[in-house]
């Protein structure tokens, strides 16, 4: 099954996606975060973004680990159209399409998982797709949610989407309004699974390679798995499934000295990015937060409460 690694705004930036590829691999494709419409036009922070995995950049020498999917989120197929022109432009010829976010900022601009109770507009867009999908500039996926409001929603689309184009449907089986806790609804993503008649991506709360297997074992039919925080807490996660028929798994040390290597790459990267301590420092330390789990319990207890990186840097020595 593929392993893919889902999109975390604020986390899984160009840099991070690259030397996560460098460092981990494992990864089939990487789902970058949402390119959206900001003050009338794509956000160029987000462009910049992506230009690390910018296809027309890529040196044919020294070809990337793995493909990176940008993504967009749209309101309205006037927005889907802006920000599917400048991703064409760039040389993306991949693109999914983001229905599921449930930040209050995006859900009250009808966009992300509030756009998934109105079926017009998505009627719209999806024609818009297959318009573009019939010729050949690009291909599409989408990832959504059951709902905003009811799962419901997710399968009045589905007509919608079975008869679109797709190269395939990746599902967090949650509602907008339940953010990324609660309870998975599980009964509502096998409906959806037995109905979907485009390959089916599950995503939602997979932290480790036996939870992967037991997807796989109980849903043959799945075309990947979609991993985001687990993914952040152990970065080897995707490596670790690809090897595990050889019962390869990373040893601690190995991990460890893995995660120290990708560190010093996103931490050289703020420290030239962020001004000031405190917001360099915030930035770093969600991904400690994230990388709890994978990191010695007495490490992190006396990293946490760092607030200076002089102390920071005295502690990594
Ligand atoms: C901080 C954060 C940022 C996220 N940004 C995006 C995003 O840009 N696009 C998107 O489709 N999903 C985004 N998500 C949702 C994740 O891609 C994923 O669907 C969610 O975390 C559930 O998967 P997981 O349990 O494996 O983390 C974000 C989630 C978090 C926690």
């Amino acid at each position: 099954m593929k392993i893919l690694f889902a999109p975390l705004q604020g986390y899984t930036t160009g840099i991070y996606r690259k030397a996560h590829a460098e460092i981990f691999g494992g990864v089939d494709a990487y789902y970058a975060p949402f390119l959206r419409i900001e003050n009338g036009k794509p956000r160029e922070k987000d462009l910049q973004d992506l230009e690390v995995s910018n296809p027309q950049h890529s040196n044919p020498e020294k070809p990337a680990c793995a493909i990176t999917v940008p993504q967009i989120i749209a309101n309205s197929v006037d927005e889907f159209k802006v920000l599917t022109e400048v991703l064409l432009q760039k040389g993306f010829t991949q693109i999914d399409f983001n229905m599921g976010c449930p930040f209050p900022m995006q859900v009250s601009r009808h966009r992300g998982a509030g756009l998934l109770s109105d079926a017009q507009t998505v009627k719209v867009i999806m024609d818009e797709i297959a318009q573009l999908s019939a010729t050949g500039a690009a291909r599409f996926s989408v990832k959504m949610r059951l709902g905003q409001s009811s799962p419901d929603e997710a399968f009045v689309l589905l007509p919608i989407l079975n008869d679109t184009p797709l190269t395939q449907i990746t599902l967090h089986p949650r509602l907008g309004k339940q953010q990324y806790k609660g309870v998975l609804d599980i009964l509502s993503f096998e409906k959806f699974y037995n109905e979907c008649r485009h390959p089916l991506v599950y995503n939602g709360d997979i932290t480790s390679v036996s939870q992967i297997c037991e997807m796989e074992r109980r849903y043959p039919k799945l075309a990947g798995i979609m991993i985001g925080r687990g993914m952040l807490a152990r970065p080897s996660l995707a490596a670790e499934y690809k090897a595990a028929t050889d019962a390869n798994a990373v040893s601690e040390n190995e991990l460890l000295s893995k995660i120290l290597k990708m560190h010093g790459k996103l931490y050289e990267h703020a420290r030239s990015t962020y001004q000031g301590d405190s917001q360099f420092l915030s930035h770093i330390k969600s991904f400690w937060d994230y990388l709890e789990p994978s990191l010695p319990k007495k490490t992190f207890k006396k990293i946490k409460p760092v607030n200076s990186t002089n102390t920071k840097k005295q502690l990594l020595r």
